[in-house]
């Protein structure tokens, strides 16, 4: 049986995996190519440029794709947002900003709202105000997040969201980490660094060997790349890429960068052009380490699917067998009955049956066995 949870329900899909909407990374080939594998494909529309995000619509065609915003950045150009809502979204999410004033034209559309968080505080206010689906981010992401750790940050934003599905986002890029935020109470996982390399990414060349060849234990969260592009990020977000020269100039000494910034974000754009990933960034996170091909995402994603289903058939035989013991008692003394029944171990099931079958019981007992 396939692996189907409510964030399929909610969007209509196959696989409960969506694509992140990486900046410049995630365009329309790649989401609609995620989307027609049965995923979700959310189209990168970063900090906001019109003439490219309409492009990349055309691009995915009639494929059901979304798009995401980094919404402090959407705040200094809202008329995007009615540009990206008439675009007809199936899903739109938003992430690092106050989400809220969009709201009500969000609510005015069929678009599905899903926040993007990385604190319990932030969680609790998406939740608040009625999104559709939140994704707790932890902090293995690449790109820009936060401080807190996936594995122990999607269970308490699960405790506290009800029916509202929380998608996992953070070090997540095959079936095992699949399998395990399901097993942490996911509804479904967001991905970025999985698909980076694919071959519809809109990343480049050297970029994508640059993950390929690449680990996770050489990836870091620092302000020098925003700094280089001279983009004005808020301090709460710091943005994980591969450690490379420029890092391991910079990123302890980002003082030295700021007074040498004109010459340094030069030098970054020049690096850029000319696609050398020993100067520009490489913004992927800890699951580079997961990342071996370049390949179709459809094959990315086909395989994390099959990958996850085999790991929990595996992980549920790992569980003894439980038995349902029903057990009725007559009363000492007068003629009532009662019945009761309770669950055991296997093992335990053996012990009961022996116990109550035993003639010199005034127990009437039956059992029952059922696998979970
Ligand atoms: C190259 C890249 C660009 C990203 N750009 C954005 C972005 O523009 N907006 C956003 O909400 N998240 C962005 N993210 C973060 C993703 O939404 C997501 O949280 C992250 O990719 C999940 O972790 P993973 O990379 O380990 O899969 C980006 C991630 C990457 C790798």
């Amino acid at each position: 049986m396939p692996i189907h949870t409510p964030l399929c329900d909610l969007f209509g899909i196959e696989h409960p995996v969506l694509l992140a909407p990486m900046a410049g990374v995630s365009g329309g080939a790649l989401a609609a190519e995620v989307s027609r594998a049965g995923g979700l494909g959310l189209i990168g529309g970063g900090y906001g440029d019109a003439d490219w995000l309409e492009r990349q619509f055309d691009v995915a065609g009639d494929a059901k794709v979304g798009a995401g915003f980094i919404t402090w950045s959407l705040a200094r150009r809202s008329h995007l947002l009615d540009l990206a809502l008439d675009l007809a979204p199936a899903a739109l999410m938003l992430s690092f900003g106050d989400f809220r004033p969009f709201l009500p034209r969000i609510r005015c559309k069929e678009s599905k709202l899903i926040v993007q968080v990385q604190t319990l505080d932030q969680a609790r206010e998406a939740l608040d105000a009625g999104v559709d689906a939140i994704v707790a981010q932890g902090t293995e992401a690449g790109g820009h997040g936060g401080a807190r750790a996936t594995m122990p940050f999607v269970p308490a934003v699960v405790d506290i969201a009800n029916d509202i599905p929380v998608i996992a986002a953070g070090g997540i890029a095959n079936g095992h980490g699949l399998a395990a935020a399901l097993a942490l109470g996911a509804s479904g996982v967001l991905c970025g660094t999985a698909f980076f390399a694919s071959d519809e990414s809109l990343a480049s060349d050297n970029a994508k060997q640059a993950v390929v060849t690449g680990s996770g234990d050489n990836t870091e969260r620092s302000a020098v790349f925003d700094l280089a592009r001279g983009r004005d990020w808020p301090p709460d977000w710091k943005l994980r890429t591969m450690r490379n020269a420029f890092t391991r100039q910079w990123s302890a000494d980002i003082d030295g960068l700021t007074r040498n910034l004109a010459a340094e974000q030069a030098r970054f754009e020049v690096a850029q052009v000319a696609d050398d990933s020993d100067v520009a960034a490489v913004i992927v996170g800890e699951a580079a380490d997961l990342v071996w091909f370049r390949e179709p995402a459809q094959t990315t994603l086909h395989r994390m699917i099959s990958q996850a289903e085999n790991h929990l058939r595996h992980i549920s035989q790992l569980i003894e067998p439980m038995q349902r013991i029903e057990v009725m008692r007559k009363f000492k003394g007068s003629r009532l009955c009662g019945t009761f029944s309770f669950e055991v171990s296997d093992a335990l099931g053996q012990v009961f049956r022996r116990a109550i079958s035993s003639p010199s019981r005034r127990t009437l007992a039956s059992n029952t066995s059922r696998s979970d």
